[in-house]
């Protein structure tokens, strides 16, 4: 299944809170499965001074802490004599030729060439020193053209805005072709995400009603249980539309609308993203016929458990109008869609965890049953479930047991762990192995990056007018704003995650 060359994966930002929760757990599941290539090596690079020997024990510790699969004696022997660190500053040029020095070691004990794969997983603000450095040293284009040439992924977030992205694009696009680079979004690496595409295109029966002929709306929700925590520092710059929507739930969005696309290679699944995008329309911001809510989380219960408001959670200033909540109603203008509505929602400390695509077909005609109120018609429903109780049920109109002709709506479930059992792989396990085999099938292109914030830029301007202007509260673990559900009452439709059917 994977044949990766020889590699240097190099981490920046390693000592950092991704690295220990996911980025190590990743690679020690890769090993575990033998998918890593046999001669890899991990640079870990750094600010904080570290010596080789801190920087194993300290990986040993989180795979502990965070592994889906314990991690034997043996099997971190093995790993443990090819992890280094080095500290440098990222704007540092020369530590960069530092780095290349130990990687033309470890080349050079190998006996053969490697491919660098850097990861950044830094705070954003030092992305562009890291990249630009990269191409100053020469680093971006090792072994350039040939099977062993660099790689770089990218972590989120992918800018603040339309202006930020383009600039990041322009960086990049100076020292990397487009195929070097994978920027991330572990979204695409979940099990069910990925399934999606198999699921729309590879049974007969959806593609015939996936359009505005049979189906009266879609609906994504991702919420969270969980605040804000200790990064309210990050998050308070950012909020839920720069958070989630402009990368999560935008993918999310194009794979459930795209065309089928002429084949799996990357670029035409990611062109038909790409046009599913271009062919939103710009949202209206004001007045009455606003297609955005956004909110603000005050204090509440939580699964039971009490929990604050956003303004009182650590380094929240006290005027802040940054939202937790963000939903919005938006059309894909083009022959398959025009006229469907397309609801959207994203928010932390709502009622429950959940990320679910759901497909409301149109009802069909009340001539049989539905214009008698024994009938409760449902629509028919398709509920994708990308987590948590990860999988896809249908809901059905049938017959209840008895001698009355009466309507109930009925499911027909699939659970990936009931059919397939436990333990997938986690998001960033796929991702990582894509990238070290240059798969880009799952990474943002440039242009699909600066189409989501073209989209978006206007209504983070417009809050940024409006200030706590329409910012609305609502109690931490319910499902968000009032206004949430007026969006969707006022186009004659109701939430389903959470609420109906539930
Ligand atoms: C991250 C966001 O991208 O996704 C976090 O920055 C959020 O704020 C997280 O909590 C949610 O990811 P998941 O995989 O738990 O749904």
């Amino acid at each position: 299944m994977s044949n990766p060359p020889p590699t240097i994966l190099v981490i920046f930002g390693a000592s950092g809170d991704l690295t220990a929760r996911k980025l190590a757990p990743a690679i020690f599941n890769l090993s575990k499965d033998n998918l890593l290539p046999e001669n890899c090596y991990l640079i870990g690079v750094g600010r904080t001074p570290m010596e080789d020997g801190s920087f194993r024990k300290y990986l040993n510790e989180s795979l502990s802490n965070h592994s889906r699969r314990k991690i034997g004696h043996e099997e971190w022997q093995k790993l443990e004599s090819k992890i280094f660190f080095h500290s440098g500053a990222y704007d540092d040029l020369k530590s960069f030729g530092i780095l290349e020095e130990k990687i033309l070691e470890l080349e050079k004990d190998l006996g053969k060439q490697a491919q660098c794969l850097f990861y950044i997983s830094t705070p954003p603000n030092v992305f562009e020193s890291i990249l630009e450095n990269l191409g100053e040293s020469g680093l971006a284009k090792r072994h350039h053209g040939t099977d062993f040439s660099s790689k770089v992924i990218i972590e989120k977030p992918f800018g603040r805005d339309l202006e930020s992205a383009q600039k990041l694009n322009y960086v990049i696009n100076q020292r990397f072709d487009e195929s070097q680079v994978f920027r991330i979004d572990h979204y695409l690496g979940k099990e069910t995400v990925q399934s999606l595409l198999v699921q729309r295109f590879a049974n007969s029966i959806f593609e015939p009603v996936w359009n505005r002929n049979y189906v009266s709306c879609v609906q994504i929700t991702v919420s969270e249980e969980l605040g804000v925590g200790k990064r309210g520092g990050y998050y308070d710059k950012s909020g839920a539309l720069r958070d989630m929507v402009q990368n999560h739930v935008m993918q999310l969005l194009a794979l459930t609308a795209m065309e089928p696309p002429s084949s799996l290679n990357p670029e035409a699944i990611r062109d038909e993203k790409v046009k599913a995008l271009k062919a939103i329309k710009p949202l209206g911001l004001k007045g009455e016929n606003s297609e955005i809510v956004r909110g603000v989380y005050s204090e509440g219960l939580v699964q039971g458990e009490k929990a604050i408001g956003y303004l009182s959670e650590e380094g929240i200033p006290v005027d802040s109008f940054t939202e937790t909540y963000a939903a919005m109603c938006l059309y894909i203008e083009n022959w398959r869609w025009k006229g469907v509505p397309f609801y959207l929602r994203s928010g932390k400390r709502l009622a429950a965890k959940a990320s679910e695509i759901a497909v409301q077909f149109k009802r069909p005609p009340g001539i049989l049953f539905g214009e008698d109120e024994r009938f409760s018609l449902a629509p028919n429903l398709l509920v994708i479930r990308i987590q948590p109780n990860e999988g896809v049920t249908l809901y059905l109109n049938s017959k209840t047991p008895g001698l009355e002709t009466k309507l109930q709506p009925i499911q027909l479930s699939f659970g990936y762990e009931t059919t397939f059992g436990s333990n997938t792989p986690e998001a960033y396990e796929r991702l990582i192995l894509d990238a070290l085999n240059g798969d880009g099938t799952l990474f943002i292109r440039g242009d699909e990056a600066e189409i989501s914030w073209n989209l978006l830029s206007p209504i983070l301007d417009f809050w940024d007018e409006q200030k706590t202007n329409g910012l609305e509260n609502y109690s931490a673990g319910t499902w968000g704003p009032v206004g949430a559900d007026k969006l969707l009452l006022a186009r004659g439709h109701e939430w389903i995650t959470g609420k109906a059917y539930k």
